[in-house]
């Protein structure tokens, strides 16, 4: 399939629970909050976090008469065909057809992967215009992008995850000539360890040039992240359910969202926003 013309934003890591769900939802909402038409795609329905997110979103709607904009929503299953072949033709044609649908009348697509390596997994990967990889604080997080050596903290040779990535470049490259733009965010972002911190944050300069991935700084560590999955609510959405006005740390880490959105950069790659959110 030729890459279609909506911009795909996949949010990616072959790690369970590194924010990519929640990175993927706030991302939604903030492109809708731009103007501009949005689909997602969910990748691990059986979890189904963001698509139960969408859900929890409306049902806070109607409870609440109220409108929030929302992005047209697909969730799509991995194939569970006997034999890889078939699993990975249904796989290919269940999310080209779910592209397919929404590239007609949206202009970005967000696809939410699961923490495993899958075909589908990768295929979607394949299709990024944009890459973003929530990664948190730590060197385990860090091992999914590269070898690192314990004594002296220098790169060894890249890992399994930045592999993969490399892999569907170049299939992206030979597809359509098209290319992955990779953006590396640091989630959960803690005050405390700051020898680690900063040990992760020079790791990270070197990666960049070699991985060539960008990084930017992502969300901290905070609770309302947590909470406002329940009522499928965004930091975004705050200013319009919220009767009091928001906590100082409210209002940072909606900045923490809106600098996500810099880095993926909307505008760059969709010039004129669509008209209104769906
Ligand atoms: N910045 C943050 N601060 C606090 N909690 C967070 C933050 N980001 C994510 N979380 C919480 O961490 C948990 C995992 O997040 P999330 O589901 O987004 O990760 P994921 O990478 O999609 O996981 P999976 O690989 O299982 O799909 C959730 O409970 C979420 O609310
Ligand atoms: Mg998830």
């Amino acid at each position: 399939m030729s890459s279609p013309s909506p911009k795909i934003i996949v949010f990616g890591n072959e790690k369970g629970g590194s924010g990519k769900s929640t990175a993927a939802v706030h991302a939604a909402i903030g492109l809708l909050r731009m103007g501009y038409r949005v689909g997602s795609i969910d990748l691990d329905p059986r979890q189904g976090t963001f698509t139960r997110y969408i859900a929890n979103r409306r049902t806070w709607m109607e409870r609440n008469v109220a409108h929030l904009p929302c992005p047209t929503h697909i969730p799509v299953s991995a194939s569970q065909s006997s034999t890889i072949a078939l699993a990975h033709d249904e796989d290919t044609a269940r999310l080209n057809a779910a592209i397919l649908t929404l590239a007609e009348n949206h202009d970005f697509i967000v696809i939410d992967t699961p923490g495993t390596d899958s075909f589908l997994n990768r295929l979607a990967h394949s299709y990024a215009d944009v890459l973003v990889t929530p990664i948190n604080d730590s060197f385990i997080d860090l091992d999914l992008l590269a070898r690192i050596d314990p004594e002296t903290l220098e790169i060894k040779a890249p890992s399994i995850y930045s592999d993969m990535v490399f892999e569907q470049r170049k299939l992206r490259m030979q597809r359509d000539r098209g290319t992955i733009e990779w953006i590396v965010m640091r989630n959960r972002l803690s005050h405390i360890n700051a020898r680690n911190k900063q040990d992760i944050a020079d790791l990270m300069e070197k990666l960049e040039k070699r991985l060539h991935f960008r990084t930017t700084p992502g969300f901290g560590e905070r609770v309302i992240f947590r909470e406002l999955f329940l009522k499928g609510l965004t930091l975004l959405d705050l200013h319009e359910t919220e009767e009091d006005s928001l906590s100082l740390s409210q209002v940072t880490a909606r900045q923490e969202v809106r600098s996500l959105l810099n880095a993926i950069d909307p505008e760059k790659l969709i010039p004129k926003p669509g008209k209104g959110a769906s």
